[in-house]
């Protein structure tokens, strides 16, 4: 029985991923940049066994669903071809936060995946590879294997599309508070939502603007240049949005002229921001595929901006039931020797 437990973090990217070159290997169509998440982890073990007749997973001790599972032992196969080995799997993963809610699950659940199955199979591979392993399973998973502040260069193939550290997690103290929203999954998946991204007639234009972003974000997190920064992420987000929005479709049972991840208390969030700002705080937005807010702020405003949130929540007619997340800049994918 060979058996090794890993944990990593979800990552919040501040420059998007969003339209793929090759959606096999999962390869993007730009850079990204992102900073791990401390309070939002996936633990993972993963035991092969000689004895066992077939793989299984099972998520917070409950066997998963069909599709969860065959999507986790197929990324456990590339790995088990590489080592020789065929024993069965036996997954048992879990979370510190809900999935399906804009926090990228599929990125801490396949960084951890990839690790503790090469260290369970005592393959020795570099944090190269093991990025470019992970990046199969999930592109995000592939900036959850550094640890801090991390860069994905796109590459053109399978051997160059690799995330890299930018800063390490202590480079920055700066705090996302994570807004949840709603508990209910997204419409949309990101692994669909990618393949509608270049049906927006302004794909080009986001396209052209992504260099010099890129340039201006990772130069204000080694600045620590938090009003460039948050104005870069803020415009980002809507950027992606914006593409998501006019990415029109075929849906199920009829067209839908975009993809609306955003619920009404996202929008109320989001028109806050913008008052609070003009209030003085120092707050920015970004958003991922789904209708969590994510509120950066330096880490000594993190009080302000979560009482701000809980102020707004008391305001609404009726209580939004809002779940506040906060995380600081966090490691990279690593193995626990003794987990609990
Ligand atoms: C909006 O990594 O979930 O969060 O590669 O198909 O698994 P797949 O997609 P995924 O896409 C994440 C998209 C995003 C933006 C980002 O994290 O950069």
């Amino acid at each position: 029985m060979q058996s090794s437990t890993a944990v990593a973090h979800a990552n919040l990217a501040f420059v998007k991923y969003w339209g793929k070159r090759d959606s096999t290997l999962n390869i993007p169509l730009n850079n990204s940049i992102s900073m791990n998440l401390s309070a939002a982890q996936t633990i993972t073990t993963v035991t092969f066994d000689e004895d066992q007749t077939q793989d299984r997973v099972l998520v917070e001790g409950s066997e998963a669903s069909a599709k969860f599972a065959e999507r986790a032992c197929r990324h456990v196969d590339r790995i088990r071809k590489l080592s020789g080995v065929d024993s069965r799997v036996l997954i048992e993963t879990r979370n510190t936060f809900p999935a399906s809610t804009g926090i990228a699950s599929s990125a801490s659940g396949f960084a951890a995946l990839t690790l503790a199955t090469t260290a369970a199979l005592g393959l020795k591979l570099s944090e190269r590879d093991l990025s470019i392993l992970a990046r199969q399973g999930s592109g995000s998973a592939s900036r959850s294997i550094p640890g801090g502040f991390v860069e994905w260069h796109a590459g053109q193939a399978n051997e160059d599309s690799y995330a890299v550290q930018l800063a390490p997690a202590d480079q920055w103290e700066v705090v996302d508070v994570a807004v949840l929203v709603t508990a209910e999954a997204k419409q949309v998946s990101s692994s669909d939502g990618h393949l509608l991204a270049l049906q927006s007639p302004f794909w080009e234009a986001r396209t052209q603007m992504l260099p010099a972003r890129l340039d201006r974000v990772r130069q204000a997190i080694l600045e620590r240049d938090f009003v460039t920064f948050g104005r870069e992420i803020e415009a980002e987000a809507m950027a992606m949005h914006a593409i998501m929005l006019t990415s029109a479709h075929e849906a199920e049972r009829a067209w839908h002229s975009g993809i609306y991840y955003w619920t009404p208390d996202t929008l109320t969030l989001l028109m806050a921001v913008q008052r609070w700002r003009d209030a003085g705080m120092q707050v920015y937005f970004t958003l991922d595929a789904g209708p969590t807010v994510h509120l950066m702020c330096p880490a000594d405003q993190e009080q302000v901006v979560s009482d701000a949130v809980k102020h707004l929540a008391q305001a609404q007619a009726v209580d939004p039931g809002w779940t506040l997340l906060v995380s600081k800049p966090a490691p990279g994918a690593h193995i626990i020797e003794n987990p609990a």
